[in-house]
C-alpha cells in the first residue's frame, strides 16, 4: 500500500484562504433553482474530460433516467461535483493497473437523489473516511484541503448530507443525497 501523511499547511496560508472561501460565500445568498443533477454531473464530467483523457482513465455513468429534479445553487453544487472528480482524478492518475471513475445517480426512498463517485486510485483507508473532510486535511503538497470541508458544508446547505467510504486497498467512494424538489 502506498505510504500517506498529511501535510499541514502554515496557519497564515489557511487563514488567508478561510476568509477567501468565506467571503466567497457571503457573495451571494444560495440561489434556489430547480436543478437535473444528471445535467451537473454530465456537464463537470465534459469539463474535465481533458484531464480524464490525458491520464487515460475511463469513465463510466450509471445515471438513473427518471431522477427527480431538486432545489439549489447550481454554481455551488457545480462546485462539488468538480471537487468530487478532481480528488478521484488525482487519487488514479499516478496507480497503474485500471483506471476508472463512477458515477452514478439514483432515486431513493422518494425523497433523496443520491449520487456516487467511485474511483480506482490509491485508496482512502476507512480510518482516514472522516477525517479527510477536517479543514486543512490534505496528504497532497499542493492541495489546500478544503475541497471537501467546502463540498460538505453547500450539500448540508442544501438540506443534503456528503460522505466517504474508504476500503483498505484501492480505490474510493463518496455518496451525496440531496432532498428533492417538493412537487
Ligand atoms: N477519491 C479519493 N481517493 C483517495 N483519497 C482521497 C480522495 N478524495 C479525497 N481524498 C483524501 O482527502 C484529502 C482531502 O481532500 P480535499 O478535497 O478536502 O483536499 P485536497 O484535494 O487535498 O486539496 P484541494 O481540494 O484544495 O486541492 C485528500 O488530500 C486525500 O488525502
Ligand atoms: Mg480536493
Amino acid at each position: 500500500m502506498l505510504k500517506r501523511s498529511a501535510h499541514r499547511t502554515n496557519p497564515i496560508d489557511s487563514a488567508a484562504s478561510v476568509s477567501g472561501i468565506r467571503s466567497q460565500f457571503e457573495r451571494s445568498a444560495l440561489s434556489r433553482e430547480v436543478i437535473d443533477v444528471n445535467e451537473i454531473n454530465r456537464e463537470t464530467i465534459a469539463l474535465l474530460r481533458g484531464e480524464t483523457v490525458r491520464y487515460n482513465i475511463s469513465v463510466r455513468t450509471e445515471l438513473a433516467a427518471d431522477l427527480p429534479q431538486i432545489v439549489g445553487d447550481r454554481v455551488q453544487l457545480q462546485q462539488v461535483a468538480m471537487n468530487l472528480i478532481i480528488n478521484s482524478i488525482e487519487a488514479m492518475k499516478d496507480v497503474d493497473g485500471i483506471r476508472e471513475l463512477a458515477i452514478k445517480s439514483q432515486r431513493v426512498e422518494k425523497e433523496q437523489v443520491l449520487v456516487s463517485v467511485s474511483d480506482t486510485g490509491v485508496g482512502l483507508p476507512p480510518k482516514l473516511a472522516e477525517q479527510a473532510f477536517e479543514p486543512f486535511f490534505t496528504t497532497k503538497p499542493h492541495g489546500t484541503g478544503m475541497g471537501l470541508r467546502v463540498s460538505r458544508s453547500i450539500i448540508e446547505s442544501h438540506g443534503g448530507r456528503l460522505w466517504a467510504v474508504g476500503s483498505s486497498g484501492r480505490g474510493a467512494t463518496f455518496h451525496l443525497s440531496l432532498p428533492t424538489a417538493p412537487c
